[in-house]
């Protein structure tokens, strides 16, 4: 079957699905001439969280100048787009919907195909972009703020979901610890940097499902059992230990060393299981230096090939909407009437 043809030559990806305006400009060939991402971290940062009618509103405000700052990075105009791709799927509601009326609103004036993207599935493609190759099949694991999933990716338009969390994702876990060790939204990178001067070994912290044979997560224990080293268990009659500045670096350390630990085991039963030879990792957590070391060990001990999502691909943007052009290679069009879908849509593997 002949493959059908661009009308123009560029792709614009859109996102917008939590608290990121982002917009891209990418060529047949998977090179980004333009990634323009506007954060709003400073608007929800005194919430402590992502507040969704603050994130909506802002996304209003910010997706046109976006998507202009994109066009005229990548010296191009609306005349030179010949396909639009944006997030449609999970997210927040509201901001999806901003960015897939954008997306719908352009694709029906330039009269060109309107492709619905994937978030989480984009993230795991970010890696596919930096290393210009095709690296499918793989395994894939999606660590971010709202989702911990892993994947047997059998092509980029085919992903399989092995487990997910049954509770908190693990970017969610860092956020929420940081905040009980009074460090600022978001948390990772501010752990990260704590626990630089900890001792990872310092405090025994659970390491959930960990020889448990499915691929599932739960970090919400753990987030309880530092909070509770933090301030004391209820109850107890034993005071905590005073927080000083070691004493939350090793707190910190600690809490780091069990979500990595959980992650890599998870990453190496998924590639047991499968029998793939490639893992692919992406989403905000995969920006942590620690987690990225452990991830090059299991794969030198396991000799798989790893790719990991280069760290301005990590968190959301929409250079990892460069997946659009696989659903346009394969003439996956969305109708102009096609909605968001706020929850993840799971394809998860029968049981057998
Ligand atoms: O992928 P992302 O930008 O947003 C979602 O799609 O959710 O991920 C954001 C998450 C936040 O929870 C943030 O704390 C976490 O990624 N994160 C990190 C690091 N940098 C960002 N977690 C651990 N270490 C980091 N260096
Ligand atoms: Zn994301």
């Amino acid at each position: 079957m002949s493959q059908p043809e661009p009308k123009h030559r560029l792709l614009l990806a859109l996102e917008s699905s939590c608290d990121e305006t982002a917009a891209a400009v990418i060529d047949r060939q998977r090179n980004v001439l333009s990634n323009v991402v506007a954060t709003q971290h400073e608007l929800h940062e005194r919430f402590g969280g992502v507040v969704p009618e603050i994130a909506s509103r802002a996304h209003v405000e910010r997706i046109l100048p976006v998507i202009d700052e994109a066009l005229r990075t990548a010296n191009a105009t609306l005349d030179d787009i010949g396909a639009i791709a944006v997030a449609t799927n999970p997210g927040l509601v509201g901001s999806l919907l901003v960015g897939l009326t954008a997306a719908k609103t352009l694709a029906l004036v330039l009269d060109v195909p309107l492709l619905a993207v994937n978030h989480i599935e984009a993230h795991l493609y970010a890696c596919q972009i930096a290393a210009q190759r095709n690296l499918f099949p793989a395994v894939g694991l999606v660590v971010s703020g709202g989702h911990t999933n892993l994947y047997d990716c059998h092509s980029p338009v085919d992903f399989e979901l092995l487990g997910s969390t049954t509770d908190d994702a693990a970017g969610e876990a860092f956020d929420k610890v940081a905040q009980v060790l009074g460090l600022e939204y978001p948390g990772g990178p501010r752990i990260e940097q704590v626990a630089r001067n900890g001792n990872p070994t310092a405090i025994a912290f659970p390491r959930t499902f960990l020889n448990d044979p499915r691929l599932d997560f739960s970090f919400s224990g753990l987030k309880t059992a530092v909070l509770y080293a933090a301030r004391g268990t209820p109850g107890a009659r034993a005071q905590p230990l005073p927080l000083t500045e070691q004493r939350m670096a090793d707190l910190a350390a600690s809490f780091q060393a069990a979500v990595i630990d959980v992650l890599i085991g998870k990453c190496d039963q998924a590639i047991q299981q499968t029998g793939r030879s490639t893992l692919l990792v992406g989403g905000g957590v995969a920006a942590n230096t620690l987690f990225r070391q452990k991830l090059q060990e299991l794969s030198d001990r396991r000799k798989v090939e790893l790719y990991i999502a280069p760290r301005e691909y990590c968190t959301d943007n929409a250079a990892m909407g460069a997946i659009g052009w696989e659903l346009f290679d394969r003439g996956l069009f969305a109708p102009l009437d096609v909605d968001v879908t706020p929850g993840l849509v799971r394809k998860k593997k029968a049981a057998n």
